[in-house]
C-alpha cells in the first residue's frame, strides 16, 4: 500500500536574482516583450535571495516530510560556478543525506553557453551532480529522470542521445515498470506548452527569450514525438518539468506536462515555489505551493 509525498521544484538556479537585477531600461523592456516578468530591482550582489529561497523551502519541508526531493533542473544559473555550485551543496546536498535528493540536468546546469551539452560538459555534471539519466523506485511506484537538454541539442553527443532513448525504452517496457503503480517522469524542458504535435514556433504567450531559437522552452518536435510514443505505449500518464519559471499544465491524450514555477527567480506571474506531489495506490495529486 502506497501512500507517500514527494517534492517537486525547478530552477532554484542560483545567480539568478543578480543578473537579472539592476538592468536598464531597454534591456528590461526587451525581456518584457519576450513576455519574461522581470521585475525592477536594484543590482543584487551575490547571492543572498537563492540562499533565502532555498533555506525557507528547507524549514517547509519539515513539515511536509516528503519521501524525496526531485529539483528538475537549472540548480545554478552558470554551470561550473564554484560558489553557486556550493550554495546547493549547503542546502539541498546537506538536506539530502538524509532524504533522497534527485538531480535532473537543465540546461543552465549541463550546457555550453546554456545550450548544447557537450562531453566536458556532460562529464562535469556527473561529476558534480551523479547520472543525468536514470530511474529510481519508491513503494510501487517507478521514476525516470531524463536529461532533456540532451533532448533539446544532441549534436555533440549523439550516442548519448542515443543510450538514453534506449534506457527510456528499456525501462519503461520492463516488467517491473508494467506493474508498478506510477510510472512518472522527470525532466527539465516541458515536452511539449500545448499539445503534443505542436511545432517548433512560438506561441504568441510563451515567446522564446531575446537571441533564442523559436521552440527555446520545449523538446523539439523531432526529438518529442518518438518520447511520447514511448510514454504513451507504457500509459505513462504525468511529466513533470520546469524552465519556464512559471506553473502551467498542459494535457493531451491522457499525458499531462506539469510545468512547476521556479524556486528561485519567476519569470511569469506564479511567485517562487515548489510542488506537493502525493501518491497512494490509484492516485498521484499535486499542489504547487508557495515559498
Ligand atoms: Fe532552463
Amino acid at each position: 500500500m502506497s501512500n507517500f509525498n514527494f517534492i517537486q521544484m525547478a530552477d532554484p538556479q542560483v545567480g539568478m536574482y543578480s543578473r537579472f537585477s539592476g538592468m536598464d531600461i531597454e534591456a528590461t523592456a526587451l525581456l518584457r516583450e519576450h513576455k519574461l516578468n522581470v521585475k525592477d530591482a536594484p543590482k543584487i550582489e551575490g547571492l543572498d535571495q537563492e540562499r533565502i529561497n532555498l533555506s525557507k523551502a528547507l524549514e517547509q519541508f519539515e513539515e511536509i516530510t516528503p519521501a524525496f526531493v526531485v529539483v528538475c533542473g537549472d540548480m545554478v544559473d552558470q554551470a561550473g560556478d564554484e560558489d553557486q555550485i556550493a550554495l546547493i551543496r549547503e542546502t539541498l546536498g546537506k538536506y539530502g543525506v538524509n532524504i533522497p535528493v534527485h538531480w535532473v540536468a537543465g540546461n543552465h546546469d549541463i550546457g555550453v553557453n546554456n545550450l548544447i551539452p557537450n562531453r566536458d560538459s556532460v562529464d562535469f555534471y556527473r561529476s558534480e551532480f551523479g547520472d543525468d539519466f536514470y530511474s529510481f523506485n519508491h513503494d510501487e511506484s517507478k521514476f525516470i529522470v531524463l536529461n532533456s537538454v540532451l533532448l533539446d541539442r544532441p549534436e555533440d553527443l549523439p550516442d548519448e542521445h542515443k543510450l538514453q532513448m534506449e534506457l527510456l525504452g528499456d525501462t519503461l517496457l520492463s516488467r517491473e515498470s508494467l506493474d508498478s503503480e506510477h510510472v512518472v517522469v522527470f525532466m527539465h524542458h516541458p515536452l511539449f506548452l500545448n499539445n503534443a504535435e505542436e511545432a517548433d514556433a512560438d506561441f504568441a504567450w510563451a515567446p522564446s527569450p531575446p537571441n533564442q531559437l523559436p521552440g527555446y522552452w520545449t523538446v523539439p518536435l523531432e526529438r518529442r514525438r518518438p518520447v511520447v510514443k514511448l510514454l504513451r505505449d507504457a500509459e505513462v500518464q504525468t511529466v513533470f518539468a520546469g524552465h519556464w519559471h512559471r506553473n502551467h499544465i498542459a494535457s493531451d491524450g491522457g499525458l499531462e506536462v506539469v510545468v512547476t514555477s521556479a524556486l528561485g527567480y519567476p519569470l511569469g506571474d506564479d511567485p517562487s515555489g515548489y510542488r506537493v506531489v502525493s501518491v497512494s495506490d490509484d492516485d498521484l495529486s499535486h499542489r504547487f505551493r508557495v515559498l
